[in-house]
């Protein structure tokens, strides 16, 4: 969370954590070395780990704590950015353990059981424990139910238990809810933090307190000056290694009611009256529950999808989708999806926002484009520039971390001639980054017990709530192919008629000035 400025107008820097034991289920995989080590890595150098604090593996693979503890190291040296300081790994390797063990098997939680208890005594961390889920979604009830058996997840003598989950939350909205009531049959709403790493970019936050710290953009950020909205999350990669579980998930659910609906809703949602876990998570559901229920009708006409054939995209060529790895040949995954909503609320009624995602696309790009409506007179007709360049406002998100503001500036000399120019807020300007993976926010909020960034059962249910026609009209088509665009592209040619009709055009992707045409 943004941290208040203190009296003097300083940002008061965060303090450090209580005590605590840091469990990771997962410990062999992908998302532990390459974010979670890294992450832990950064806290301590920013002196956010508590210093009473053990780490403990538990995976199946069998190792003993030494050779985990290599592991670490390694992975710290690999993935972590900036020169590696070699007493901070050291201070970690110390404090690292390892459970080997099956998720489905009672005794793997014995183990960890007696693990933590060695750490109490060892680390003096006390009672307080995360637990990270970071595994393949199908072991996230197996393994909160095996915690529960041995009494892992019960909060006693005032410490803390709790469970952090990543997406994918569920798959449809009845899976979401199936798996939510597993998760609550066990723990606590309040001890179950699930993870959107869209949450901890920086700039993702930065909406917030771009909108609501600032006088000047909360008085037009609404239907009487506000246009339209474009948020885009575009990628330039394919599927790489992960065909099969991309096969089964397509754009719309790997995306959509995670990711981009975080943008669209703190990008639209209403000034909360404080910065509070509750009133957050309040107002954004608030926006989930105003946009406009599809129907039949709706999801043919506003929902496109699309899927990439053979091209270049980041000057790499990429083959058809259906020839990656473990994709299934013919498959009619969408790789690719845009979507036009709207918010039936009196802030934004008649505003259209049009979404859009895909793989393999002209570039690397998320931002949230606000335009701005026409001025109401257009004075200069006869001059060489009829068409007045609409002011639209830039939330770029990554991989630039940046605000740009465009609007029409007269071209010097002796004509009236108009031309559109911008002013922009670069983030690396102003401030020194220290280097992070965009999970240290996270782990360090779970850490103090603020789920403010974190999704309530509720906000992942009415994300859920909002693709579920589209997901069931979908499921009622035949499954022929998709309407493909080459790897490299803006995209396929019915997204573009998604905002042509109205008399828009999208933002290219590509970042030239041109036009994006059907
Ligand atoms: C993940 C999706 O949640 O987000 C991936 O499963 C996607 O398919 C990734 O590539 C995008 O994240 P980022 O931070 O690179 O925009």
């Amino acid at each position: 969370m943004p941290h208040p400025n203190d009296q003097n107008g300083r940002v008061a820097l965060p303090a450090q954590a209580a005590p605590c034991s840091f469990v990771i289920f997962g410990a062999g995989g992908d998302l532990t070395r390459r974010l979670l080590l890294p992450s832990l890595y950064n806290l301590r150098r920013a002196r956010l780990l508590p210093d009473k604090f053990a780490l403990i593996g538990v995976a199946r693979a069998s190792k003993d704590n030494a050779a985990f503890r290599t592991e670490v190291a390694a992975s710290l040296e690999t993935f972590a950015d900036g020169d590696i300081v070699a007493e901070h790994v050291r201070w970690l390797s110390e404090r690292t353990y390892y459970v080997q063990g099956d998720f489905n098997e009672p005794p793997t939680y014995e183990h960890l059981k007696a693990c933590l208890a060695a750490c109490c005594k060892v680390h003096h961390t006390g009672g307080n424990t995360l637990f990270y889920l970071a595994t393949p979604p199908e072991a996230f009830t197996l393994v909160v139910d095996g915690l529960g058996t041995v009494g892992l997840a019960r909060e006693d003598h005032g410490h803390w238990r709790r469970v952090v989950i990543e997406k994918p939350f569920g798959s449809s909205l009845a899976s979401a809810q199936a798996l939510n009531r597993a998760l609550l049959s066990v723990l606590s709403e309040s001890q179950i933090y699930r993870i959107d790493h869209y949450l901890g970019k920086e700039t993702v936050q930065n909406i917030m307190v771009f909108r609501f710290a600032n006088g000047l953009f909360e008085p037009l950020w609404n239907r009487n000056h506000i246009d339209h909205v474009q948020i885009t999350v575009a990628e330039t990669i394919g599927v790489e290694r992960r065909g099969k579980f991309y096969d089964a998930t397509g754009a719309l659910r790997d995306m959509v009611p995670n990711h981009l609906f975080q943008l669209l809703a703190l990008t639209a949602m209403e000034p909360p009256s404080c910065f509070d876990a509750d009133t957050l998570r309040t107002e954004t559901a608030k926006v989930l529950a105003a946009v406009h229920r599809f129907g039949d009708v709706d999801v043919r006409d506003n929902v496109v999808r699309a899927q990439y054939c053979g091209g270049i995209a980041d000057g790499k060529q990429l083959v058809s989708y259906g020839g990656e790895h473990d994709v299934a040949p013919g498959s009619s995954t969408e790789t690719f999806v845009a979507i036009k909503l709207m918010i039936d609320n009196w802030r934004w009624a008649g505003v259209p926002f049009y979404l859009r995602t895909g793989k393999a696309l002209a570039k690397r790009r998320t931002e949230v484009a606000i335009q701005f409506k026409q001025a109401p007179l257009a004075l200069f007709r006869d001059t060489p520039v009829e068409r007045l360049t609409p002011n639209d406002l830039i939330l770029h998100i990554q991989p630039e971390e940046s605000v740009t503001l465009h609007f029409s500036a007269k071209v010097p000399g002796p004509r009236v001639a108009m031309s559109g120019v911008a002013m922009r807020f670069n983030y690396k300007d102003y401030f020194k980054v220290a280097p992070n993976t965009g999970y240290e926010t996270l782990i360090y909020d779970c850490m103090i017990g603020d789920p403010a960034l974190f999704q309530s059962a509720r906000n992942i249910e009415d994300g859920w709530r909002v693709v579920q026609p589209i997901l069931d009209v979908w499921a009622e088509e035949p499954r022929t192919a998709l309407p493909v665009y080459p790897a490299g592209s803006e995209g396929p040619a019915a997204a573009a008629n998604l905002l042509t009709r109205d008399g828009r055009r999208w933002r290219r992707i590509d970042g030239s000035p041109g036009e994006v045409t059907p």
